[in-house]
């Protein structure tokens, strides 16, 4: 057998620590696959007093991540510290001008620098690896890189974030505050180390741009991405979601449209009977529409040490392997560059709650807003308010909720609506408006 691939892991938190462990586990099995074994020869992380549940006695440890990058008994650095900048940036960077090859989870540094290390790594003719940074276990970039490679591909789309996904399905059927579900995926490893990244849809995002330049043959451009996070859905739009036959996912959708390609994130109502609405908990689920193969969709762990350290193997089980192919499937100088279509000629059908002044008029006015706009409503609903002093006249004045549920119509139209509505002065608050998916 060959010699070993020598291997230096940078972040052994969550999911550095368990690459470290199941390259331990399965070391075996793992050179029988790459045709040659893969030693830990360094490792490098902040606290080197801390026990990460393996022995790492036989690896260097290296506090500055560069010295791992500069490391010469390492040709494989595993980057797994996180950020778009800072240590993981200058890591990378450092790795791949040193002739390294690279693997890393690392969606948001790729999202934003991915063009400029691509094209590094291929003037250096080494891998820049990253299956982990979509989807997390779920093999989708394989899928699109390689699998799907004699597609068209029309459309990617699917829940892309472990930690949301986890969020709204407890709130939904547990009841519990969003605050609690989000301590809870923090506790469990899904959550990115600034969780505004995950409840704000930036992390959907960056792995929506990976995805779409895998998809599409284009250059990453995540400024494209039209981003909506859950951190406003309220136990209220899950209800009225449960009442209207529907359930809220967060999404990320790239498509090919006709003005360019679409790429968005946003809280969605998808039917409860879709497959889409069963998919629970940390799960993953992506989509894609291609001309050859049909539907596919990939379905399993978004989040978690183990189920991304299975995808960051998979790359270095490549490496060893010696499988180097361009960053994003073709050369980084040849992806084209993409078309933006922009979200306001997004057509779609919409929930908009408003908290609306209940006096008479004002449900007539608002309906008369949306006509304006050339809005088709499917239906109107409006429960009493609650409150034990409940004006049982309608006149009393105070906001009480107010669901409309829109026929198919454009994002330009919902939004011009919406602002006549405000400015007429019939609403307490702002609306919240979620976008409806119906197949
Ligand atoms: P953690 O926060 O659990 O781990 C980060 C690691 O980086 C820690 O070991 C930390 O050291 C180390 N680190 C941080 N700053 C430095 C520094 N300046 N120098 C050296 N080491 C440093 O993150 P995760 O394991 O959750 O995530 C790692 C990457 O994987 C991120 O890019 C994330 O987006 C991505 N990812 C995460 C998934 C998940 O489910 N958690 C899933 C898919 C991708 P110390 O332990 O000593 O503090
Ligand atoms: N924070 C991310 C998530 C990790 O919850 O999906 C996986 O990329």
């Amino acid at each position: 057998m060959r010699e070993p691939l020598r291997v230096g892991i940078a972040g052994l938190g969550t999911v550095g620590a368990s690459v470290a462990r199941l390259m331990a586990r399965n070391a075996d099995g793992l050179a029988m696959r790459a045709g040659r074994p893969m030693a830990l020869t360094a490792v490098c992380a902040r606290d080197r007093g801390r026990d990460r549940g393996v022995d790492l006695s036989r690896a260097a440890w290296h506090a500055d991540p560069l010295a791992l990058a500069r490391d010469p008994n390492v040709d494989c650095v595993v980057e797994l510290i996180g950020g778009e900048e800072g240590p993981a940036r200058a890591l990378v960077e450092a790795a791949l001008g040193a002739g390294k090859h690279v693997v890393t989870a690392n969606k948001a540094l790729l999202a934003r620098h991915g063009m400029a290390l691509a094209r590094l790594a291929e003037e250096r003719g080494v891998a820049l690896a990253f299956e982990a940074s979509a989807a997390g276990g779920v093999p989708v970039v394989k899928a699109l890189r390689e699998a799907l490679s004699g597609n068209r591909v029309a459309r990617v789309s699917g829940i892309l974030n472990g930690t949301c996904n986890y969020i709204l399905t407890r709130m939904e059927a547990e009841g519990l505050s969003f605050a609690e579900c989000l301590a809870d995926a923090q506790r469990l490893g899904y959550a990115e180390a600034d969780p505004t990244f995950d409840v704000e849809g930036f992390d959907t995002a960056h792995k929506l741009a990976i995805l779409t330049s895998l998809a599409f043959g284009v250059a990453l451009d995540p400024d494209a991405i039209y981003v909506e996070g859950i951190s406003k859905i309220t136990p209220l739009d899950l209800r009225m979601a449960a009442e209207l036959g529907y359930r809220i996912k967060l999404l990320g959708v790239a498509e090919r449209t006709p003005t360019g390609i679409e790429q968005r994130v946003h809280p969605t109502m998808v039917p409860r009977t879709s497959s889409l609405a069963q998919v629970m908990g940390v799960t993953n689920a992506v989509t894609i529409d291609a001309d050859a193969v049909g539907e596919l969709s990939l379905i399993g762990p978004g989040a978690g040490g183990d189920a991304t350290a299975s995808a960051v193997i998979a790359d270095i089980c490549d490496v060893a392997a010696d499988v180097v192919r361009p960053t994003f499937g073709i050369p980084a100088d040849r992806l084209a560059a993409p078309e933006r279509a922009p979200m306001q000629r997004h057509e779609g059908g919409y929930y908009i709650r408003l908290s609306v002044f209940d006096r008479p008029g004002s449900a007539a006015g608002i309906a008369t807003r949306m006509a304006q706009a050339d809005i088709s409503l499917e239906s109107i609903i409006q429960h009493r308010a609650r409150t034990a002093d409940a004006d049982p006249s309608g006149r009393s004045g105070a906001p009480v909720p107010v669901v409309l549920i829109t026929y198919a119509t454009t994002e330009a139209a919902i939004r011009e609506a919406l602002a006549r509505i405000d400015a007429d002065g019939h609403v307490a608050e702002p609306p919240q408006v979620i976008r409806i998916e119906r197949e």
